[in-house]
């Protein structure tokens, strides 16, 4: 059994997509185990992306992330991280596959509609940080 961290981001959750993205990894026999909407700030924005500090998008990165709701949420089941990984597609929606979630619904390479932990250690990293409170 293993646990990823999703955040469904601000261009789904403005266009009302939540719902729907949520059904796609119920679906496809994951558990939602813990999930909350909230605004972040742009500290724990920054912190979340802190691998990404001082690239090009950084700055444009975090001002999209913190400008409206986010959906978070704990999605577990065997080989979770791969499984959400692949149903989500690559970063960039132009170069994702046309049935997942960001060939679905992604905008750009910045409002790619969701994210989801890459290792165990990122989705150890990224769960304390969006939901201290299960540590
Ligand atoms: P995510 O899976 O949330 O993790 C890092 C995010 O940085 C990624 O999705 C994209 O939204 C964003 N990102 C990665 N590369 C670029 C890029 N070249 N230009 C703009 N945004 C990017």
């Amino acid at each position: 059994m293993e646990r990823t961290l999703v955040i469904i981001k601000p261009d789904a959750m403005e266009r009302k997509l939540m719902g729907k993205i949520i059904s796609v990894y119920e679906q496809e026999g994951l558990h939602i185990s813990s999930i909350k909407i909230l605004k972040p700030s742009v500290e724990t924005a920054e912190s979340h992306y802190s691998e990404h500090k001082g690239k090009s998008f950084f700055t444009g990165l975090i001002e999209y992330i913190t400008r409206g709701e986010v959906c978070v949420l704990i999605a577990e089941g065997d080989n979770a991280i791969e499984r959400v990984r692949k149903i989500n597609g690559a970063t960039d929606p132009a170069e994702a596959d046309k049935e997942s979630i960001r060939g679905r619904f992604g905008i750009s390479k910045t409002e790619n509609s969701v994210h989801a932990s890459d290792s165990v250690e990122s989705a150890q990293r990224e769960i304390s940080i969006w939901f201290p409170e299960l540590q």
